[in-house]
């Protein structure tokens, strides 16, 4: 496997968030969070590069102080962004799906090993499925990161996708680094 390929994988998560940052607030708040921003990459992203997740951190929180927008809202819209782009350039992973709950059902079993194998150092999230029916899903969050709000977005850009309506509950547990979702129509 080339380097290229095996760091692409976190190219995509911050080219795809400077792309959001242009198409909703425009090149000036753009700029500004760029000049503002500590980044030891210079906010200069390409899909082949890796970048640490503190900067997705840094851009995030210098947006928020732009735009007056929280760090969870912003976090939120950028899952929900990213999932259509993912639902673009990893169409394999949606051969033969067509539900939001048996999709999300899957992350820990089935996408989340697949994008591990293509990319051996990606820092993933374990899900920890407590009930899955036709209705509704329970599933518990679990990483270090503590991008729960970044899994809601996920979660409801998911919905979106397949053109389905749910609630989405969420509980924080253990400031942030556990999360339990119920998911229900
Ligand atoms: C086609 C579907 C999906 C693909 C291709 C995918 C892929 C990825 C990739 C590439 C990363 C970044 C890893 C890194 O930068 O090191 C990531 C992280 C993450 N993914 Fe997924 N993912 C998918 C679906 C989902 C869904 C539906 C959820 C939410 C329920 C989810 C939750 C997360 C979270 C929360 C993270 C951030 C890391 C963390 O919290 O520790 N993913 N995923």
């Amino acid at each position: 496997m080339s380097n290229q390929i095996y760091f692409f994988m976190k190219g995509i998560v911050f080219t795809e968030l400077m792309e959001m940052v242009e198409a909703k607030f425009g090149d000036e708040v753009m700029d500004n969070v760029i000049e503002k921003a500590d980044l030891p990459s210079g906010g200069a992203y390409t899909a082949v590069g890796s970048y640490p997740h503190s900067e997705l951190v840094e851009v995030v929180s210098r947006l928020s102080e732009e735009t007056g927008l929280s760090i969870d809202d912003l976090l939120m819209a950028y899952g929900e962004h990213l999932f259509g782009i993912f639902t673009k350039a990893y169409s394999s992973f949606f051969v033969n799906e067509s539900s939001a709950l048996d999709f999300l059902a899957k992350i820990e079993s089935k996408i989340h090993p697949e994008v591990h194998k293509l990319y051996p150092d990606a820092e993933l999230p374990t899900f920890e499925i407590l009930h899955h029916s036709e209705e509704k899903l329970e599933m518990n969050y679990y990483s270090g990161r503590k991008m729960g709000k970044f899994a809601e977005g996920l979660i409801k850009g998911c919905l979106a996708y397949f053109n389905e309506k749910a609630i989405i509950e969420t509980e924080s547990l253990e400031d942030g680094r556990k999360v339990r979702f119920s998911i229900h129509k």
